[in-house]
């Protein structure tokens, strides 16, 4: 059981425009989907508001916000109101769960759980695109080691080609 981060950049670490992503690759979120599928993934409210509060399949959303008062209809959905308190949660149900925790964005909450990452899946999507959000300078990468690397071409459904690089933190 691990704290994993995962998203996709540009070539010069822009991960959002107006709350949602700044291109479209049905590959980049098939992999997103496999990689997470049947864990736990972690979002900040504004990420989860930018895809109108829609729960994604077979994963358990623990949701981040102050606000006190703020309601999701799916009551699946878990929300908390500080990084200490999903940790400790977290850890008080990982070894009963089995499941990692994944931090999946957006920039703020990168922010917040960067110290805490054992694993990134950083996917880097080849282009220059507009936006308003970049992926924040948190991540020291001396402090991982890179163990895979696998890019995937343009294509009819995906316009731009993209690389899925994997790091694990040294011990
Ligand atoms: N390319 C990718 O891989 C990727 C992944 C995820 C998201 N994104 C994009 O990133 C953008 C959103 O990123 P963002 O940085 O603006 O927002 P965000 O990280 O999704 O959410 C920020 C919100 O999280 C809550 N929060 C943050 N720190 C907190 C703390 N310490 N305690 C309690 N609540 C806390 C606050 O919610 P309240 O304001 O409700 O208090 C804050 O406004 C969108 O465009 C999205 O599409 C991209």
């Amino acid at each position: 059981m691990m704290i994993v981060g995962i998203w996709a950049e540009d070539e010069r670490g822009l991960i959002g425009v107006k709350g949602r992503l700044p291109w479209s690759l049905p590959a980049e979120l098939h992999h997103f989907k496999q990689t997470t599928m049947g864990q736990i993934i972690l979002m900040g409210r504004k990420t989860f508001d930018g895809m109108n509060q829609r729960t994604l399949p077979g994963r358990t959303t623990v949701i981040l916000t102050h606000d006190q008062t703020y309601q999701v209809a799916d009551k699946s959905v878990l929300v908390f109101h500080s990084p200490k308190d999903i940790l400790a949660w977290y850890h008080e149900k990982e070894l009963e769960t089995a499941k990692d925790l994944y931090i999946i964005g957006g920039a703020e909450i990168f922010k917040v759980f960067s110290q805490y990452l054992d694993r990134l899946y950083r996917t880097i999507v080849q282009g220059e695109f507009e936006g308003d959000t970049y992926f924040p300078d948190v991540i020291d990468y001396d402090q991982f080691i890179e163990t895979s690397t696998k890019t995937s071409l343009a294509d009819e459904a995906n316009q731009y080609a993209f690389t899925v690089k994997i790091y694990e933190k040294k011990k």
